[in-house]
């Protein structure tokens, strides 16, 4: 199966531990092998984006805070950044995030009923630019037919990403999938409303391009 991270040792702050404690019971849902009831975890029959590997989460808090008639699930294994978006879910008194801590692959597979979401981001995730690595890139297939299913009829699936030759690659491997339609002729234009990412400021950093990639569900 598809192993597409490494736990980073990154700091826990106390500010992040405290949030995890205090507050996982009420936004953190537990991995399960069953299907996901959206309404009972949101409490609402709101439209459900999942963001996979949301970092710290800064991003999803963005836009979840300018958005709030939709619910975004979050998943992400980095447990700091899991306490960083708890932290900021009660800072911005924020009523429309869920999070699992766990493997997205997993989470997809096991949890997201089919045809159930509105939209997949992934904003940045793991290059793995060495070429043995590259088999631990998480969009190529076979999980992308997933994360196609995953999603409502003209839904979207929007990536982004500083590395140009994943770049290419998930064009082409999203191109493939029979359930999807490129939004737009090769990639995608900048999407304004996306607040920058922290890794979109290292990869700008670094004067590496913004390829942007969004993706249609057809049927
Ligand atoms: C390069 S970081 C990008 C974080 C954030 N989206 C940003 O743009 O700043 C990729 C994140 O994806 C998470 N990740 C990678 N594979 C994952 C998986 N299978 N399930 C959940 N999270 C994953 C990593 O833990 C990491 O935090």
């Amino acid at each position: 199966m598809l192993k597409s991270y490494v736990l980073r040792t990154g700091r826990f702050t106390d500010a992040q531990k405290n949030a995890y404690n205090a507050l996982s019971e009420k936004y953190v849902l537990p991995f399960t092998e069953e299907k996901l009831d959206f309404s009972k975890a949101f409490g609402n029959a709101s439209t459900v984006t999942a963001e996979i590997g949301f970092g710290m989460g800064l991003a999803t808090a963005a836009i979840a805070e300018a958005n709030p008639h939709k619910n975004y699930l979050g998943i992400e294994v980095h447990r700091p950044g899991v306490g960083k978006i708890l932290w900021e879910i009660e800072k911005r008194s924020l009523f429309n995030i869920r999070i699992i801590e766990h493997d997205a692959v997993q989470v997809m597979e096991k949890m997201i009923p089919a045809g159930s979401l509105e939209a997949v981001h992934i904003f940045f995730p793991d290059p793995w630019p060495k070429k043995r690595h590259r088999k631990r890139r998480l969009v190529q297939r076979p999980f992308t037919e997933t994360l196609a299913q995953s999603l409502t009829p003209g839904g979207y699936l929007y990536m982004v990403t500083d590395w140009e030759d994943y770049a290419v690659h998930a064009l082409e491997e999203l191109s493939a999938c029979t359930h999807l339609r490129n939004s737009f002729e090769g990639f995608a234009p900048v999407q304004t409303w996306r607040p920058l990412t922290k890794f979109e400021k290292k990869g700008l950093a670094k004067d590496h391009a913004i390829r942007e990639i969004l993706f249609t569900r057809i049927m």
